[in-house]
């Protein structure tokens, strides 16, 4: 289970497809953007204001800035390693394919459960301008799971499964759509900004943290989910131009513009309608996603951003910007559906590589004759999804999403250290600036996060993890193309079809 599959094993692979490499700083920038900007800032923050209550400045800056160092991480083995399968791969070639399958089994939480979380998102932001612009009211036990008041969330599941049909047909994003859905998200937050941040009070920062720091650390952990998808840059990097330079350019340029725009739209929201928590009886915060809160936001005679399910155009309707509210309320709704396909997409992607791996079986990347699209493993993906999105509430998704992100993120940074040690004259295209420091930071700051996760959660994250060693010890273990003794082969076998990995969304490959 320590056997590693060879990294010039892995790179003949690669270079046997030979991808044109095509994509240059701007448009990595732009592909990373279009992964990053969705549920998070869009729908989180009011669930981080919960959570630290104006403090959550801090929590957007604490998560940023983790993400940030993993990212340095992420770029040395993306322009080294530039393969599909991301940290599964990097975590195969150098820490043996017990931790590759534990890394691949986490990313399904980062991957499938976050698709449901934007799925969620994407609900609250679509039935609110559907309320709002039509002054009609939707039954709460259509738009909402269980846990949060309703008993389905109908539009979650839609959008959840309309996606995945449209990744079975094969429908590709092109850059260019890519870029006007970017466009769209970055406008809606702009024009958020505009209006919002000139009208700021400084009062309304006041508690600045009611739930202590704490508080701030449980929301940083949260509102993470708001910058991931920036890795999918880094699964770019056979198709980028000059790696060396383009892929940190991608990378740490799309997380900085990102940042940049969550801190201001975090200080309009508190700014201008406080983002003060609301607390049980004996002074706590009420857990987000929480029956208890969802009973609490109803008695309450003015509403409050904590509750809202679509924290920006809430804010925008309650300073007298109602028109520009469902405005936002549609940005979203047209933008949001491309982050869940990149998601989906990711999450095929890795099991795509994991099948052809031999850790499962074959017949999840059997390939539509008709589509030419990994059907099989799609649709499964897509039922999972789909009720996800029908029964659990953003927040907790998102936080199950994270668990899976964090470990992954953490065994990246690792995975960089031990390489320097194990091989170091083989040729980095890019290498992570100051790595003794960064790497370390990475990985103790994802630890911080996960720590300060919701307890739930990390019991969650430990019972998948159980369950994928169960899983691996039972199929993948004997099964393994490696274990056989052709880590490369497999793609070769008469009888598998010699299927590339199918395109990146947002990319012209
Ligand atoms: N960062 C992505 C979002 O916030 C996953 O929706």
């Amino acid at each position: 289970m320590w056997r590693v599959k060879p990294l010039d094993a892995i790179l003949a692979t690669a270079e046997k497809k030979s991808l044109h490499r095509s994509l240059g700083p701007f448009q990595l920038t732009m592909l990373g953007i279009g992964a990053i900007i969705g549920t998070g800032i869009f729908v989180l923050t009011a669930e981080a204001a919960q959570k630290a209550g104006p403090g959550m400045i801090l929590a957007f800056i604490i998560a940023g800035f983790v993400c940030a160092v993993a990212a340095l991480c992420y770029a040395e083995m993306a322009a080294m390693v530039p393969v599909s399968g991301s940290a599964y791969t990097y975590s195969y070639a150098v820490m043996g394919e017990l931790l590759a399958w534990m890394v691949g089994w986490a990313l399904i939480l980062e991957y499938a459960v976050a698709a449901g979380a934007v799925s969620v998102g994407w609900s609250g932001y679509v039935v609110g301008l559907i309320e709002n612009a039509f002054a009609i009211d939707i039954p709460d036990m259509l738009v909402r799971g269980p846990f949060d008041g309703g008993m389905v969330n109908l539009p979650a599941m839609g959008i959840a499964l309309l996606v995945t049909a449209l990744l079975v047909i094969g429908t590709r994003e092109s850059a260019t759509v890519n870029a006007f859905l970017v466009a769209i998200k970055v406008a809606a937050l702009m024009l958020f900004i505009v209006l919002a941040v000139p009208v700021i009070k400084m009062e309304n920062f006041e508690p600045f943290m009611p739930l202590g720091f704490a508080g701030v650390s449980a929301a940083a952990a949260s509102i993470f989910f708001a910058y991931v998808g920036f890795d999918a840059v880094s699964t770019a990097a056979e198709e980028t131009k000059n790696p060396q330079r383009n892929m940190p350019i991608g990378l740490i340029g799309s997380l900085g513009v990102c940042t940049i725009f969550y801190i201001l739209v975090a200080s309009g929201v508190i700014g201008t309608v406080g983002a003060q928590p609301v607390l049980d009886a004996s002074g706590a915060g009420l857990r987000p996603g929480s029956p208890e809160l969802s009973a609490a936001c109803a008695s309450l005679a003015d509403s409050k951003v904590v509750c809202s399910k679509e924290a920006l155009a809430w804010t925008l309707r309650s300073i007298g910007w109602p028109q520009i509210g469902n405005l936002i309320g549609l940005a979203a709704g047209l933008a949001l559906p491309s982050v869940i396909l990149m998601m989906m997409f990711g999450q095929t992607r890795i099991f795509f590589v994991m099948s052809r791996d031999g850790l499962l079986p074959p017949v999840l990347s059997k390939v539509h004759p008709k589509f030419k699209t990994p059907h099989v493993i799609t649709i499964i993906t897509g039922v999972f999804v789909a009720l996800f999105a029908a029964f659990f509430p953003v927040g907790i998704l998102a936080d199950i999403s994270n668990s899976g992100t964090l470990f992954a993120f953490a065994m990246v940074a690792i995975a960089v250290l031990v390489l320097r040690r194990t091989d170091p004259g083989r040729k980095r295209p890019f290498k992570t600036p100051a790595v003794a420091i960064v790497a370390p930071l990475a990985a103790v700051g994802c630890i911080y996060l996960f720590v300060s996760l919701p307890s739930e959660t990390q019991l969650m994250f430990v019972g998948w993890a159980l369950i994928g060693l169960v899983v691996y010890f039972s199929y993948g273990y004997r099964k393994s193309h490696v274990a056989h003794g052709s880590p490369e082969t497999h793609e070769l076998d008469t009888d598998a079809p010699p299927v590339p990995v199918p395109p990146m969304p947002g990319t012209d490959r």
